[in-house]
């Protein structure tokens, strides 16, 4: 990959995406657990995502701004509340209404990269027992679903995602700030090992249908750090917490075992994978002493003072990103990487842009590894409905005002446009942003 020292060049053919998820854009997806969820007031300023982005009825418009962005690549998620509004029972419309989109990102040179399930639940499915039933006919629906959308776009779409983030769907029997809001170690556990089979689920599925697309995961990578490192009982939690959320995912993929099972063999999950999908965005501190998992290295001058980890309140940790591919490769030599998402919530743009410019160094220098990484996809292309945050935490390259529905090309989304379009941080950019921000202290 040619590389002078003035610039950072990214290889040919690199895609330049944005991602985003149905649930948190569209609007009107009220069929879904996760509606069920907002309605029981468990979301920031009692936000819901009735109305997110209205991206349902504006996807051209975003479409362009995406263009404007210009992206050659968009990773989008189809509800499967919509398609299948009740069990076996099609919603045409609903379909033809995705296939209109994926026609609109064609029509613009753009290569779609569908999510098959980015955390919401047809609550007809939640209600016989969602993540925590395994009963075959049960399952036998996603699969139905799969096959269904990999039959429509057939020609259309190559790149499948399965299931989003496997680890943090366990988050929702773990905390009150995900659907379903359980606490319950033993239930967060079954749901980690069913969401995986479902994984092996969607890919045989798809390739049943197509078996030239490409399908893989997308698992999130979590750099867990003890709080202490002194202490035995924070490096052991923070070993725990590594374990389930990095270890189980990647040792079912690799060894068709479910977490902590050591009997059972999976042999449907092995070889499920044509590429990885990597989604990177913080470190967690992990002690007992903590209340939750800490995203933030408190005594950092510039956390909290300077609101610079405003939002979700994550403190970056472009290191962690480069470390989070590393590991992703080893674990899996010969598979490609994607890089699904990465990003950073938070009302300072320019913070935003440093954030983004960190973060894609450490993606260059993983490349000059060797490591096979063929695109990034910025979370996300608009503000959004965060999940339990509401609408407070803004991850997007276009700002979004709620009330009027405008949208608006933030700093970050022109700086972003500047380097896909050059596949490359150009020298001027470089300039900008000499160095590094700073190192969390753990
Ligand atoms: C999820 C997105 C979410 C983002 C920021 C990822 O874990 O896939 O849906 O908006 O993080 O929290």
């Amino acid at each position: 990959m040619p590389s002078k020292s003035n610039e950072i060049i990214f290889p040919k053919g690199f895609l330049w995406g944005t991602a985003t998820a149905a649930h948190q854009i569209e609007g009107g997806n009220t069929n879904n657990n996760w509606w069920l969820f907002e309605k029981s007031g468990k979301i920031k300023n009692n936000d819901t995502a009735l109305v997110a982005c209205d991206h349902w009825n504006r996807y051209k418009q975003d479409f362009d701004l995406l263009k404007k962005l210009n992206c050659n690549a968009y990773r989008m998620s189809i509800e499967w509340s919509r398609i299948f509004p009740k069990p076996h029972t099609l919603d045409k419309k609903a379909l033809d209404h995705y296939q209109k989109m994926i026609d609109e990102l064609l029509k613009r040179k753009v290569i779609p990269f569908v999510t098959l399930l980015h955390f919401t639940l047809p609550i007809w499915w939640f209600n016989e027992g969602g993540l925590l039933n395994r009963d075959k006919e049960h399952l036998d629906h996603f699969a139905q679903f799969c096959r269904i959308l990999a039959q429509t776009f057939k020609g259309k779409v190559k790149y499948y995602n399965t299931i989003n983030e496997p680890s943090i769907v366990m988050l929702g029997y773990l905390t009150d700030m995900f659907a379903p809001g359980e606490k319950n170690i033993f239930k967060a556990i079954k749901a980690l090992g069913t969401v995986l089979l479902m994984h092996g689920i969607a890919y045989h599925a798809v390739k049943s249908v197509d078996p030239d697309a490409q399908v893989g995961i997308v698992h999130n990578v979590q750099i867990p750090r003890p709080y202490n490192p002194q202490s035995l009982m924070d490096r052991l939690m923070a070993q725990c917490v590594d374990y389930f959320f990095n270890g189980a995912v990647i040792r079912a993929l690799q060894k068709g075992k479910l977490p902590l099972q050591c009997i059972f063999h999976h042999k449907e999950l092995l070889n499920t994978n044509d590429f990885i999908g990597l989604n990177y965005y913080n470190f967690l501190l992990v002690s007992p002493k903590l209340k939750d998992l800490a995203t933030s290295a408190t005594d950092n001058p510039l956390c909290g003072k300077d609101k610079l980890c405003a939002g979700l309140g994550w403190e970056p940790y472009p290191e962690g990103f480069y470390l989070a591919i590393k590991r992703m490769h080893r674990s899996f030599p010969h598979l490609p990487i994607y890089i699904t998402e990465n990003g950073i919530g938070t009302d300072n743009d320019a913070w935003r842009q440093n954030v983004m410019i960190d973060h894609l160094k450490m993606m260059h220098k993983a490349l000059q590894e060797g490591i096979d990484i063929k695109g990034y996809f910025h979370w996300s292309l608009i503000d959004n409905f965060e999940w339990a945050q509401g609408y407070m935490s803004r991850f997007g390259l276009v700002a979004v005002d709620f009330k009027t529905q405008k949208r608006t090309v933030k700093k970050s989304g022109t700086l972003y446009a500047t380097i896909a379009k050059a596949n490359a941080i150009p020298a001027s950019i470089l300039k900008k942003f000499p160095k590094e921000i700073y190192k969390p202290k753990f």
